[in-house]
């Protein structure tokens, strides 16, 4: 049985993966940032293999909170899911410059406060997997302009997430990026390619099949690697 930590675990992908995990028989912290309104994760946690903590991704004293109230448990897999896309005004002539920097914020740098605040929880497992989920759009490869705040930040998180496979090179902490794909969740839209299912249960065997010769790797849900 592994022990897992989700971030935006209330709905779209990271629901999805929450699910699937129970179904394996792991136990699961699912961190959202509002664990009222969370009905279906509720329902789920009912079951008694979920947990659910508040964390919203883009503040630093609730992820320090969230860290705190988990404790020093060994964590096999934390997966940074959480992602915002930016707002509407993301072209080059009309930029919103407030909704850039928060969306750093959520998309950037609290994956990177995230993967510190519990390197000690992956690392008490012995073979800790670190998976962050960014997007096609960070990668050079994505032919299209605009997009300028959601491509930039998560362009962002998979720079922080290389350097982070270098620097915990002798921790026994496994780093990976991923691209969910297409998929058919609030933020892809209705008519994206994948369903959450299927996205999911890609990325969750993705995460079984990784060694620590895997650290740095950027990967699509189907196993593929991504081009950087
Ligand atoms: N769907 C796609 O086609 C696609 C493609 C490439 C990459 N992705 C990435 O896949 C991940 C999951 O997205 P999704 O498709 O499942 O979208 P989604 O259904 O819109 O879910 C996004 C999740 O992120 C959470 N979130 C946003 N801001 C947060 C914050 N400040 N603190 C905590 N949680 C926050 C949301 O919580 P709330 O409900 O509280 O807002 C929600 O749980 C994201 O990182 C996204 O960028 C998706």
């Amino acid at each position: 049985m592994a022990r897992v930590l989700i971030t935006g675990a209330n709905k779209g992908i990271g629901l999805e993966m929450t699910r699937q995990y129970v179904e394996k028989g792991d136990e699961v912290i699912a961190c959202i940032r509002n664990p009222q309104a969370a009905t279906e994760l509720n329902e789920l946690a009912s079951g008694g293999k979920v947990t659910v903590e508040t964390m919203d991704v883009g503040d630093p004293e609730s992820i320090a909170s969230a860290r705190a109230r988990i404790g020093d448990g060994s964590i096999d897999i934390l997966i940074n899911n959480a992602g915002a896309v930016g707002g509407a005004q993301q072209s080059i002539d009309d930029v919103d410059i407030e909704e850039w920097h928060k969306t750093l914020d959520v998309n950037t740098i609290g994956p990177l406060l995230i993967a510190r605040a519990f390197k000690p929880n992956l690392a008490a497992s012995g073979d800790g997997k670190l998976m962050t989920v960014t997007s096609q759009l960070a990668a050079s490869t994505w032919p299209m302009g605009g997009m300028y705040i959601y491509s930039s930040t998560k362009a962002g998180v998979s720079k922080v997430c290389q350097a982070l496979a270098l620097d915990w090179k002798d921790e026994p902490i496994t780093v990976a990026l991923m691209h969910p794909g297409w998929v058919k969740t609030d933020m892809g839209g209705p008519h994206a390619e994948l369903t959450a299912q299927e996205s999911a249960s890609g990325i969750i065997s993705v995460i079984d099949g990784l060694t620590k010769a895997d650290s740095g790797k950027f990967y699509k849900w189907n196993g593929e690697i991504h081009p950087w």
